[in-house]
């Protein structure tokens, strides 16, 4: 048996004789019922002391490695072998913007993802320092799983002043995220065979979160004023409607009052709970913003709201208004999902609302993106012209184009990605399928002027 044992080096000899007897008898290269040298032959072979290996060789029994037979000698253990499973190969490039794109030329029109680059770091570590600093004892223990009251109370004035939205922080429930905000509900509301009827086309995510607690999603057909209330079924009595009424995603369309109504009326006849999903309202282009379902009714009506992209997507903060009746179950499973968000970060987000600079922020984005925006409507216009119809594009951070003449099948998709072009089609996100082959989704608002222009550039080769 050979052992390289290290004089000079800081580890102790006991340790490194244990660690690479050990990791041999793992390995298998020493097995079970094998003769070990005595420890006075291996205190020789080694040039050490004999206490240092009867220490060694005391670990290895104690640990069950090794045993000692009185008047034989020191045996392998039985059943200490232990085939390492073969090494992982971990692919980091597997997120949403993938290594290769970062840092190959492409161009990337993802929807939902800010300008991370003007995001104002500075302004948030020094909040966040603060926070460490000054936070109470109690937001480094096990903290409230509804999150902490003082960001609750801030959220509760943050949305009736930007939103009109008039509840009590008691009905608020911090989240790491709108998508644990909709799991919450889900898991809430659904059970095998509970249906839950949602917007066709709808965010992906979002079917696969219900699709965990019912396969019974009925879609119902969204157009540019959003859901179709009038195909809901009449005859049934689904657990929730989801809908994203202040931008459609990913069609962009404002649901009308009429529409509002008619899906208040329809949750309070059939006692379905609405699930208002609220993800970019924030970035409102023309007109006042837009008032939320939940004004309308606060007993049916669970309105989620999401920091990914008032703030950036990694920082996991979001927020779920619930009627009364709800706020205790879903507190409950909040605390068994996570106990609760991370609480400094809660406090940093407070703080940056309080001292306006949220409101800053939102300001000068909207400005940026607004430009954007304009950007890219005018470059579709240009390379395009009288081809192309424009939709959603009165907020937000994608528009959906729909072209007269083309369709994106999966064939044009690759040919697409092979000039290093990553756009969107709605098709993906549509649970009936056909009806969106010539739309595109296109966020924009990550991409400088130059990135739009010569996206839409490649796309006009490709398509010519
Ligand atoms: C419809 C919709 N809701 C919510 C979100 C945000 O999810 P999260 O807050 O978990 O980042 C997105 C993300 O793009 C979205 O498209």
């Amino acid at each position: 048996m050979y052992l390289n044992i290290q004089k000079e080096i800081g580890s102790s000899l006991i340790k490194q004789i244990y660690e690479q007897v050990r990791s041999m008898i793992i390995k298998g290269e020493l097995k079970a019922h094998e003769r070990l040298s005595s420890t006075r032959e291996m205190a020789i072979n080694l040039n050490v002391s004999r206490n240092t290996v009867i220490t060694a060789y005391e670990m290895l029994i104690a640990e069950g490695y090794i045993k000692s037979v009185p008047g034989s000698g020191i045996f392998i253990s039985q059943g200490a072998e232990f085939a390492k499973p073969p090494e992982r190969i971990i692919d980091y490039s597997v997120t949403a913007f993938s290594a290769k794109e970062l840092s190959e030329d492409i161009i990337g029109f993802h929807s939902g993802t800010p300008a991370l680059d003007l995001f104002p770091r500075n302004k948030w570590s020094r909040i966040a320092g603060q926070v460490i600093k000054e936070a109470p004892d109690s937001a480094f223990g096990y903290d409230y799983p509804q999150g902490r009251p003082e960001l609750r109370n801030t959220l509760a004035a943050y949305l009736k002043k930007t939103r009109g939205i008039n509840i009590c922080p008691e009905q608020i429930i911090v989240t790491t995220g709108a998508k644990q905000g909709l799991s919450l509900v889900a898991k809430l509301l659904l059970q095998p065979g509970s249906e839950a009827l949602i917007e066709d086309p709808s965010n992906e995510n979002v079917k696969k979160i219900f699709l965990f607690h019912t396969d019974r999603i009925t879609p119902i057909e969204a157009d540019s004023e959003g859901i179709r209330p009038e195909l809901f079924p009449q005859d049934r009595s689904p657990a929730l409607v989801f809908v994203t009424p202040s931008h459609q995603f990913p069609l962009g369309g404002v649901l009308s009052i009429q529409r509002r109504l008619d899906l208040i009326r329809y949750a309070g006849k059939t006692g379905c709970y609405i699930v208002e999903d609220d993800y970019d309202s924030e970035f409102r282009y023309r007109g006042l913003p837009i008032s939320s379902l939940q004004e309308l009714d606060n007993e049916r009506v669970i309105y989620i709201g999401t920091f990914s992209k008032t703030l950036f997507p990694s920082v996991r903060l979001g927020y779920i208004v619930l009627p009364d009746s709800l706020v205790e179950q879903c507190s409950e499973l909040k605390r068994l999902m996570d106990h609760h968000t991370n609480s400094l970060n809660q406090l940093t987000l407070m703080r940056f609302i309080e001292n306006g600079e949220l409101e800053r922020h939102i300001r000068r984005m909207k400005k940026i993106y607004r430009k954007r925006r304009n950007s890219l409507i005018e470059c579709i216009n240009e390379y395009f012209p009288g081809k192309v119809r424009i939709m959603g594009e009165t907020a937000g951070m994608h528009i959906v184009a729909e072209f007269t003449d083309v369709e994106f099948s999966p064939k044009l998709m690759k040919s697409i990605e092979g000039v290093g072009l990553k756009i969107f089609p709605v098709e993906e996100h549509a649970v009936i399928k056909g009806k969106h082959r010539h739309q595109i989704i296109l966020g924009y608002a990550h991409l400088n002027n130059t990135d739009i222009r010569n996206g839409i550039l490649r796309l006009k080769e490709v398509l010519d």
